[in-house]
């Protein structure tokens, strides 16, 4: 006796077929973990997307310590440098006097700037694409200054941080995360199988001091993603 396959089970089971032979495909000609970095880094391309997309899931947990620990108020005039699609600046931004947000990726600015299309509208809001390096801003602009997830992914994050004390007013403050708790056993190991950068206390604390901050502190994340913020001060 023969039993029929109902036609539906055949088209999933192609398409499942389909999708393995390709993932068997990718596999073996391009490096992903390499990819995954290089989409982390700067989203690009049709893949760039879906990275854009979901970034904010994986980072929606640095949000609300780095809105506290900037201590936002309403006459504040903020700049988060790589602001990828905008969701800190919306989400947790909103309510000061002007944000301003800049991004190396296309894909990124696109998307921030339809999230924050009424504020940009209103001349509350600007997101320029440029480069961390070279800050499209004046001197001793904005009050506040952020940089989320990102820092160690640059190559000069010295040159970065930097640049936000230019563009920061005397006494202004910046909040950045760079690199995670190193003792944090399962993190570090998981960090480093993707090839992640993770620079230690003391190469992060220097690298904010070096770029002529003061009051230097560091808190951890208490979470499954154990960030390490770092807090300063342009000097008077
Ligand atoms: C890991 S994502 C973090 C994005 C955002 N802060 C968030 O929390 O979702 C890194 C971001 O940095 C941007 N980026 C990388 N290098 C940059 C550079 N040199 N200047 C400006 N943005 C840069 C990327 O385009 C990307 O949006």
């Amino acid at each position: 006796m023969t039993t029929r396959i109902p036609a539906w089970i055949k088209k999933v089971g192609l398409i499942l077929i389909g999708f393995s032979a390709l993932a068997l495909v990718l596999g073996r000609t391009v490096d992903s973990k390499k990819w995954i970095r290089s989409q982390l880094a700067v989203p690009r391309g049709p893949g760039g997307w879906l990275f854009a997309l979901t970034m904010p899931m994986f980072h929606k947990v640095l949000y609300s310590p780095a809105a506290e620990f900037l201590q936002l108020r309403p006459d504040d005039d903020l700049v988060e440098v790589a602001c990828g699609s905008g969701v800190f600046l919306k989400e947790h931004a909103a309510h000061v006097k002007r944000i301003a947000g800049l991004d190396m990726s296309d894909i990124q600015v696109g998307l921030a700037r339809r999230r924050l299309r009424h504020q940009i509208s209103a001349g509350t809001a600007e997101i320029v694409r440029g480069d961390a390096v070279a800050l499209p801003w004046e001197d001793n602009r904005f009050t506040a200054a952020t940089c989320l997830g990102t820092l160690e992914f640059l190559s000069d994050p010295v040159a970065a941080l930097r640049e936000m004390k230019r563009v920061l007013q005397p006494g202004g403050r910046i909040v950045v995360t760079c690199g995670i708790d190193e003792n944090d056993e399962d993190c570090v190991k998981e960090t480093e199988w993707w090839g992640f950068p993770h620079p230690s206390e003391a190469e992060s604390r220097k690298m904010v001091e070096d770029a002529g901050f003061s009051l230097v502190s560091i808190t951890y994340l208490d979470d499954d993603y154990p960030a390490r913020f770092i807090q300063g001060v342009k000097p008077e």
